[in-house]
């Protein structure tokens, strides 16, 4: 069969379901993936002809798609921060307005400061952690999540991208599980992206995201919403070093509360900082010296 007709079959199946440029972006993805195949490779030879066992992965690709499955849990790898990352349905795919999360804490840091060391909490992928160790040779990174599979995956990725990261398997929620681990560190920088989405806020997301990702990773009671920003936020009081960094990638509506969080933990310096679609995301403050 044609590699013109297969995109046509593949159009034609996925019409209705998504927007056309996505469609051809999802079909440019999967023929890269699984044929080596470029768009100037297709644009030069869409006659060219492959074997139906060729595009057997391309199926099965479309198959999933249609089962609202992102594409990049069907590749199993994304991209971050200009790194490759290996993803599964048991951790959040990076977003962009994290990178710009790494992006403001480099800002921040000195690439050459010696002995600086950086804990992220609810690393998942291990996307913020790996690029932090990547754009900071000089820094120790330590990365927590209660997800064992997620910490399998951020183990993998860490090793994709020769970088060192020390992993924790913990409940930030529950100090017994972490308390002796930390007794005699203290922190520079503590990062986290925690879950934030309310229940509330369930109705607002896409099928592909609710159905897919892991709730582990995204979710938080209504009644309860900063639950993991307040332990954070107590666990950065005790652990970051005089003068230390805390980084946070926030829910867009809950930045006041946020800023108040910080200041009632008698951070300095807060700072709330939109993302490219000037949403409220990301929050700093700077421990008491
Ligand atoms: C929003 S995801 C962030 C993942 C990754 N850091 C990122 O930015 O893409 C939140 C992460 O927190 C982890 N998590 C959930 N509850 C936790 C807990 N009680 N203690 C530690 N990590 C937890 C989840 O497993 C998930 O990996």
């Amino acid at each position: 069969m044609k590699l013109r007709e297969t995109k046509e079959f593949f159009q034609n199946e996925l019409n209705g379901l998504y927007e056309a440029e996505e469609i051809n972006n999802f079909f440019n993805i999967l023929i890269e993936f699984y044929l080596g195949l470029n768009r100037l490779n297709f644009a030069l030879n869409p006659e060219q002809i492959f074997s139906i066992e060729e595009y057997q992965p391309i199926l099965n690709g479309l198959k999933a798609l249609k089962k609202n499955i992102p594409i990049q849990y069907i590749i199993g790898e994304t991209e971050f921060f200009g790194l490759p990352f290996k993803v599964n349905a048991s951790v959040l795919i990076p977003r962009p307005e994290t990178e710009e999360l790494v992006q403001w804490i480099l800002k921040n840091q000195s690439k050459t400061k010696n002995n600086l060391s950086i804990l992220d909490i609810g690393t998942g992928s291990g996307c913020i952690a790996i690029s932090l160790a990547n754009n900071l040779p000089n820094a120790t990174v330590y990365a927590l999540d209660v997800s064992k599979e997620a910490l399998k995956t951020a183990a993998q990725n860490a090793e994709l991208n020769h970088v060192n990261v020390e992993f924790i398997e913990a409940s930030i929620l529950n100090s017994k599980t972490w308390n002796s681990y930390f007794k005699n560190l203290k922190f520079d920088i503590i990062v986290s992206n925690p879950p934030y989405v309310r229940e509330l806020e369930k109705e607002q997301m896409k099928a592909n995201v609710l159905d897919n990702e892991p709730h582990l990773a995204l979710f938080v009671d209504d009644e309860d919403s900063l639950k993991f920003y307040k332990a954070i936020t107590q666990f950065a009081v005790d652990n970051l070093k005089d003068k230390g960094c805390l980084f946070f990638e926030i829910n867009e509506y809950l930045g006041n509360s946020m800023i108040q969080l910080l200041k009632d933990y008698n951070f300095n310096d807060v700072v709330l900082k939109q993302d490219i679609f000037k949403k409220d995301r990301m929050i700093k403050g700077t421990k008491k010296g």
